[in-house]
């Protein structure tokens, strides 16, 4: 599932910088060489972040 359009950011994307320590969508992005844009993807790609840290 595609979380980010502006920048083609896949859910599974996000769980493997989480994974890598991204905290934030911001450092997520930032790991993948992209930033946030229209910002409409923040709020859910932080709850994917929450959720991967949770089960590491
Ligand atoms: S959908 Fe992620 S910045 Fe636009």
């Amino acid at each position: 599932m595609v979380v980010c359009i502006c920048n083609a950011i896949r859910e599974k994307d996000l769980r493997a910088a989480a994974r890598k320590g991204a905290q934030t969508p911001s450092m997520a992005y930032a790991q993948m060489g992209c930033r946030a844009r229209c910002g409409q993807c923040v709020s859910f790609a932080r709850e994917i972040i929450k959720t991967e840290a949770a089960t590491a």
